[in-house]
């Protein structure tokens, strides 16, 4: 990751714009280890460099949880800071090179705030999770044009190989998301996929919790699908297979059906392998019969408009806040000049937390320098900040 090594840190008096780099706000850590956080706008994306004191030299650096990307937006946010603050650079693996185009982030690259804000309902939709080499999305999505293929992996090489291949074979219908399948579904607006493909899914038998297939995925995955639509477990491992026929098999109006070593158009690295091995191949389809109401839709991220005490501030336990759907954990606490706070803020699912930055200025609060991603437990974490906060 870009970064610079410094003789010594030197705050600017902010806000400031270098060149087309503005400096906005500087946090500073409250605990003994010293460093800051550095408010930047830049192509009119907000993140954070940070600031962190080492025994001989000190260094400036993009902050993990607001990295933008392309690199380059760190790098010359970077330079411009040093240049400003006349910065004296002990070493760095920074250069000024303008931004490469070919490395401009792929159309085909979502985030999940995307689907969360607006999922696309234009086109007949379907899925597939953990899609690995991509042989069978790069298959689907080639032979159905008219159908947007929602890929879920969280392999990132597998992610990099399918966005080359997208590119190679010029598909226009094809998101991939880097995103825990196991979430995901509740993104996904009622009745509106056709398919959901689960294709030689990790076992994991020793920690059957990880599955991607469980019984509240099942429900999740009845919501989402049309009437018609399918869920298409496919799988070698024999574990795996009985595990989810007791899972379908739980009462519920929609049906599922078993066979064993049926050919499919387009065979996966993995099959491959099994297949030589002659090793058996199940497939469990689940078929929805029924037609889902909407789900609730989520709240907002605003805060109460009461006052923020500091006092409240202060109380905020560094012990984790435990519920049944989540929790929250403020990992750090900052001042920002003489009368405003920020803290760092681990929240929402035990399966996929997420971290973010809150600012209290003038006893009001917001998010900086986005709003969490509106899942169900996200929300909650946020109304639980929200009445800690509040007293
Ligand atoms: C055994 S591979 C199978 C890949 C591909 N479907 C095939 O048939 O060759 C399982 C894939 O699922 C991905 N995976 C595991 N858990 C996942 C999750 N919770 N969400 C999304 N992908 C997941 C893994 O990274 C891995 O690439």
């Amino acid at each position: 990751m870009p970064h610079l090594h410094i003789e010594s840190f030197k705050p600017l008096a902010l806000p400031l714009k270098c060149g087309d780099v503005e400096f906005l706000f500087q946090a500073d850590y409250k605990d003994k280890h010293g460093g800051a956080l550095i408010a930047t706008r830049y192509k009119g994306r907000e993140f954070f460099l940070t600031h962190k004191k080492g025994d001989t030299k000190e260094l400036l650096k993009s902050d993990k949880i607001t990295r933008p990307s392309p690199n380059f937006l760190i790098k010359h946010s970077l330079l411009a800071y040093a240049e400003c603050a006349k910065l004296h650079i002990i070493d760095s693996n920074v250069d000024n090179a303008p931004e490469n185009t070919h490395l401009k982030t792929h159309d085909a690259l979502k985030s999940i705030s995307y689907f969360a804000e607006n999922f696309p309902r234009d086109r007949e939709v379907r899925i597939e999770i953990g899609f690995g080499s991509a042989r069978h999305l790069l298959h689907q999505a080639a032979a159905n044009p008219n159908v947007l293929f929602i890929g879920l992996e969280i392999h990132k090489p597998s992610i990099e190989q399918a966005l080359k291949q997208i590119v190679i074979q010029n598909l226009q219908n094809i998101m991939i998301l880097d995103y825990d399948a196991r979430i995901f579904l509740e993104f996904v607006p009622s009745n509106i996929v056709s398919r959901i493909y689960v294709h030689f899914p990790v076992p994991w038998d020793k920690k059957p919790h990880r599955r991607v297939i469980s019984e509240s995925f099942l429900k999740e995955s009845e919501r989402v699908l049309c009437v018609g639509g399918r869920l298409e477990l496919r799988t070698d491992s024999e574990n795996y297979y009985r595990f989810a026929l007791e899972t379908f098999s739980t009462p519920r109006q929609s049906c599922f059906d078993v066979r064993k070593n049926q050919e499919i158009a387009i065979v996966s690295k993995y099959e491959d392998r099994w297949k030589k091995m002659e090793k058996n191949i199940y497939d469990v389809t689940f078929t929805c019969e029924v037609e889902s109401p909407e789900a609730d839709a989520i709240g907002d991220f605003s805060f109460s408009s009461t006052s923020i005490s500091k006092e409240a501030i202060e109380a905020l336990s560094r012990d984790t806040y435990k519920r049944e759907w989540g929790f929250i954990h403020v990992e750090r606490k900052f001042t920002i000049g003489k009368e405003g706070a920020m803290i760092r803020l681990a929240m929402g699912s035990f399966d996929r937390p997420e971290s973010n930055y809150v600012i209290i200025e003038k006893g009001t609060a917001r998010y900086f320098p986005s709003l969490p991603v509106r899942s169900n437990a996200n929300l909650k974490a946020h109304i639980l900040l929200d009445e800690l906060l509040h007293g």
